[in-house]
């Protein structure tokens, strides 16, 4: 299930906890899918002016005494904090709440320490162009979780770009070293072009241009194209050309497969090194 999730499936009352710059960009992006504010209440002790506006342009109640048993509960503070932010809402999550997390690292059996009520849990992994409404997420449900609950776990995910269900939360180390840390790595190939144009003659800031263009404007077209991204790159691919000297280096056996398949590795080794 990849699609955009439905406006229908958001929920009736939605409490979300940690306000920064993951859990405003989900809360942006329900208020601009049509959750109206009135359903929604943020829990962050020190919010940014910027949610403070956000939240009274809308009518999001900002830390309330009591906000009641929401039909989710929507935990975004760093993992860290997980410890006292669990304590404080732990009331709040009842056998009928739905619990969505996006804490790196912090499992469903962790998430079900904290949150002792707590049955429905799906613990995902978003990633940085979610601020953009354009991030990749991997999500896991606990096996308590109701149909129902997935499709209003879809829709909130949603809101930040393309979610994918995984059928084990094992997967999520997967998700983290390709996803969550991919947009590192594509970061990373913008420098390595900009560098490699400087060696080849261009003013660094020409390269750095042109490169940041190139990534920006190639990533552009995948997103909007159809094609496989093996056919994008064949079709700017003339025989004895250019493009075809260069993919012959990239694509030696010594390459960039095999280089991106020990940086993936290393990733998720590191990933399950720190879940817990
Ligand atoms: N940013 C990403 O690209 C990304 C990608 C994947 C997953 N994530 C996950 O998203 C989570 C949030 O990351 P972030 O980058 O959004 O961090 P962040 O900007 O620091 O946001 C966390 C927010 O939670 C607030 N907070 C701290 N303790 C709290 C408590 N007890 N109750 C309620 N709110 C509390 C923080 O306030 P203070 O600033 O005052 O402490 C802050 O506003 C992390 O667990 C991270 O693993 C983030």
């Amino acid at each position: 299930m990849s699609e955009v999730g439905s406006r229908a499936a958001l929920p009736a009352s939605l409490v979300l906890v940690g306000a920064g710059k993951m859990g405003g960009a989900l809360l942006e992006g329900w208020l601009a899918d049509g959750l109206p504010g009135a359903h929604a209440a943020v829990i962050d002790p020190n919010p940014a002016p910027a949610m403070v506006a956000l939240c009274e342009r809308h009518g999001v109640a900002l830390n309330p005494a009591e906000p009641g048993e929401p039909e989710a509960l929507v935990l975004a503070v760093k993992p860290q904090g997980l410890d006292a932010a669990a304590a404080a809402v732990a009331a709040l999550a009842g056998p009928g709440t739905l619990v969505v997390s996006v804490l790196a690292g912090k499992t469903i059996a962790n998430l079900k320490d904290r949150l002792p009520r707590a049955r429905a849990v799906v613990r995902a992994m978003p990633n940085l162009p979610a601020s953009i409404r354009r991030g990749a997420t991997g999500a896991a449900a606990s096996l308590e979780t109701s149909e129902a609950q997935r499709r209003t776990a879809h829709a909130l995910l949603s809101g930040v770009g393309l979610v994918e269900w995984l059928d084990s939360e094992d997967l999520i180390d997967a998700v983290t070293a390709v996803s969550g840390s991919g947009p590192a790595y594509v970061f990373l190939l913008a420098e390595a072009l900009a560098a490699a144009g400087v060696a080849a003659g261009l003013p660094a800031e020409v390269a750095d241009r042109l490169a940041r263009q190139t990534v920006a404007g190639a990533g552009e077209l995948l997103g909007q194209s159809a094609e496989e991204p093996g056919t994008l790159r064949q079709n700017v691919t003339s025989p004895g050309g250019t493009t075809a000297a260069a993919l012959g280096v990239l694509m030696a056996g010594d390459g960039l497969a095999p280089l991106m398949r020990d940086a993936v590795a290393a990733a998720k080794a590191r990933a399950e090194e720190l879940a817990g």
